[in-house]
């Protein structure tokens, strides 16, 4: 079959590498795609969130199937449009992506499915939002943009004064533009994070897995927040109880809610999860893959990637095989010096074709076919193994044979999974 994938960064380029090894896929298209995920398929000038033109190219080239990556078009209503004109999509309608676009409903439906999560309160005015935050301990809230910021819609201030002048610049200031003009203010949580994926199809949950990211620039998670900087699985708290619990109390819950509320889920969910001293609760849930997690994952998942996400199109994952592995792997991304700030793009890279499996998040290629850094993120380097040491030490020893000019990349990606073998042990299969 055709199969089109929607995106252009380092999490495309994995789905891409990964659904090119179907024996189902004669023809892969990426849209608008990157440099490597050319050298998996076929990159076409359309933007991810151009859903017209999007919807035009599919039925052009006769696609079969359409496997959405990021977020923003999933929530203007991709997935309706293309079944509407009788295409097969890989995606959740605009009805359900609003577990990602609306953190106030996906509050509220958390409640509705008993579903664990921080108390939060919403406000469009900044008086009341002053009043409760007061009303509150200083550092025992966060404050959350209530729609889609890019992932830096939250701030965790530790003080009232702090609070106080987010609130107001949140509000009054459109700190956020539109994303800020209602916010939550949210109970402060601790505990380790974690991300874990299922595909969901209707009341079906397949099996699930989970990495870990990390999201601040530097070192020691000091400095300001990325788009991310790295990520490993399997992460060293992951066991077969704390999967089952996950499972049980959130992921079935939510599948089950959203159907029974006539907007089932069809796509893959992430559950972003703080393990607090009473267990696992939702920081925020995405409707898509998460970067650079996928980039760690697709190389774990032994099944079929285009036949799972045909299945879950068609209404048939249940009969779909889903099966993660049981090795390791660590994504350390490569950044352009400055990012998340400003950075340099056009400087030529060295090394790539020494360095195993790389995924490409911000390239570019210049007229002489030469591979040059394209923007902040700029490479995801990928190293696998028995154990996360092992796949450890391969993503450093890569990422150590390629060069650019002002190349930044965190030293310490995984390490505190150091030490502790991969606790899951043998694959999960559901
Ligand atoms: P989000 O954009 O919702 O993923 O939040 C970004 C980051 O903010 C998360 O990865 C957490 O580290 C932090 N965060 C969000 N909500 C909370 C909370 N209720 N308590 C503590 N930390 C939080
Ligand atoms: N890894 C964070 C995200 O994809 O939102």
């Amino acid at each position: 079959m055709r199969v089109l994938v929607v995106g252009n960064g380092g999490r495309e380029h994995a789905l891409a590498w990964k659904l090119a090894q179907s024996e189902l896929v004669s023809e892969l298209l990426i849209a608008p795609g990157n440099p490597g995920t050319a050298a998996v398929g076929e990159n076409i000038a359309v933007g991810a969130e151009d859903v017209d033109q999007l919807l035009a190219l599919a039925l052009d080239r006769e696609v079969d199937l359409t496997v959405v990556g990021p977020e923003a078009p999933m929530v203007a209503g991709i997935a309706d449009r293309f079944i509407e004109s009788g295409l097969k999509i890989f995606a959740p309608s605009a009805a359900a992506a609003r577990l990602e676009g609306s953190k106030s409903w996906a509050k509220d439906l958390m409640g509705r499915a008993g579903v664990v999560t921080a108390r939060a309160r919403r406000f469009d005015n900044s008086e009341e939002a002053l009043a409760y935050a007061f009303s509150l301990p200083e550092g025992s809230f966060v404050i959350k943009a209530d729609g889609l910021a890019a992932g830096k819609g939250v701030l965790l201030p530790d003080t009232h004064q702090e609070a106080s002048n987010a609130i107001v610049s949140m509000i009054d200031g459109n700190a956020f533009g539109h994303s800020g003009d209602n916010l939550l203010i949210e109970d402060r949580m601790s505990g380790p994070e974690l991300s874990v994926f299922a595909f969901i199809q209707g009341e079906h949950v397949s099996a699930e897995v989970a990495a870990c990211d990390y999201k601040r620039a530097d070192d020691g998670d000091e400095g300001p927040n990325t788009g991310g900087m790295g990520a490993y699985t399997p992460p060293e708290f992951w066991t077969p109880q704390l999967a089952a619990r996950i499972r049980t109390e959130i992921l079935e819950p939510v599948a089950r809610q959203m159907a029974a509320e006539g907007n089932p889920y069809n796509g893959v969910l992430y559950a972003g999860l703080m393990l607090t001293q009473d267990g696992p609760s939702v920081i925020e849930f995405n409707c898509r893959f998460g970067d650079p997690e996928s980039e760690v994952l697709m190389p774990l998942l032994e099944s079929d990637l285009a036949a799972i996400c045909l299945a879950t199109a068609e209404g048939s994952l249940a009969d779909a095989e889903v099966q993660w592995g049981s090795s390791a792997h660590v994504g350390v991304v490569m950044t352009s010096g400055g990012y998340p700030g400003k950075y340099h793009t056009g400087l030529s890279i060295s090394g790539l074709d020494e360095a195993g499996l790389v995924f490409h998040a911000g390239t570019s290629v210049n007229e002489d076919g030469e591979i040059l850094t394209g923007g902040g993120r700029v490479l995801v380097v990928v190293g696998s193994g028995e154990d996360v040491s092992e796949a450890r030490d391969e993503a450093y020893a890569n990422v150590g044979k390629i060069e650019f000019e002002r190349e930044y990349h965190r030293g310490d990606i995984a390490e505190r999974a150091l030490g502790s073998a991969a606790a899951i042990g043998a694959g999960t299969k559901r």
